[in-house]
């Protein structure tokens, strides 16, 4: 294990509760703080089930993570949860404005301790190019980019280590992809010896835009596909 990995994933696996079908065979997985991965594959191939274990959304069926080089155990998963983000494609937002969103974090009990941030929010939205009155729209009028816009920034306030990003443009307009790359970009500059992330992305061209490692899933097994040019 190196000494920087800030996630790692030794022989995870998860299975089908209802077949016992392994649906992520036992794969080892590392990332370094600093890192940006890229994970492409068919679709089905269990890119989702991947990052969602990761994320230790789902339970894994066998293996274990280790965060900062110390196991997960059950008493540190909430402190894991908080630092280690999974965004999904489809962002499911609450009804009410943009800032309801922003704050709604802050209702649930593992952000207690935090505040929401006006300021803060609004360099993240105007990192995407929007005004500050992007906060006052209503969710259910926001296009498809900006309910992603909304759900990554309603994220990247908490301030997370690793972000794993699953498909977040695959059903964007171009210009909206590249805003959330920004966005993206923007949080990972911040502090890029300490953050990460793994993209899920079937655009080669942004593949190459985002990360400098990429990995191939093939039918729930994880394999290099050699380096990204930076
Ligand atoms: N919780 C689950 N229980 C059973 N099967 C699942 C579960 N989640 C995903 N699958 C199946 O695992 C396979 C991989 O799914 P997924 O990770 O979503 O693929 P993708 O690579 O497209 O993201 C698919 O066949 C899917 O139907
Ligand atoms: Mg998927």
């Amino acid at each position: 294990m190196t000494a920087s990995a800030l996630i790692e994933a030794r022989a995870i696996v998860r299975r089908d509760a209802r077949t016992a079908a392994q649906l992520l065979r036992p794969t080892d997985f590392s990332l370094a703080a600093g890192e940006r991965v890229v994970v492409t594959g068919p679709s089905g191939s269990g890119k989702s089930v991947f990052l969602r274990a990761l994320a230790l959304l789902d339970p894994l069926d066998g293996g274990q993570l280790f965060w900062h080089g110390r196991g997960v155990e059950r008493s540190t998963i909430p402190r894991y949860r908080r630092s280690v983000a999974y965004v999904r494609q489809r962002p499911s937002l609450v009804d009410g404005t943009v800032e309801d969103n922003l704050r709604y974090p802050y209702t649930l009990g593992v952000y207690r301790h935090a505040h929401f941030d006006r300021d803060r929010a609004l360099s993240l939205i105007r990192a995407t190019g929007r005004g500050d009155d992007f906060l006052d729209k209503r969710a259910s009028d926001l296009s498809g980019g900006e309910a992603q816009v909304t759900a990554l920034v309603r994220v990247l306030q908490l301030e997370p280590e690793a972000l794993l990003l699953d498909e977040p443009t695959a059903s964007l307009d171009p210009d909206s992809a590249r805003a959330i790359e920004k966005l993206v970009c923007a949080w990972y500059e911040t502090d890029r010896t300490a953050r990460a992330c793994i993209w899920v992305s079937h655009d080669p061209e942004q593949a190459e835009r985002v990360a400098q490692r990429r990995l191939v899933m093939r039918a729930g097994a994880l394999a290099a596909s050699g380096e990204v040019d930076a």
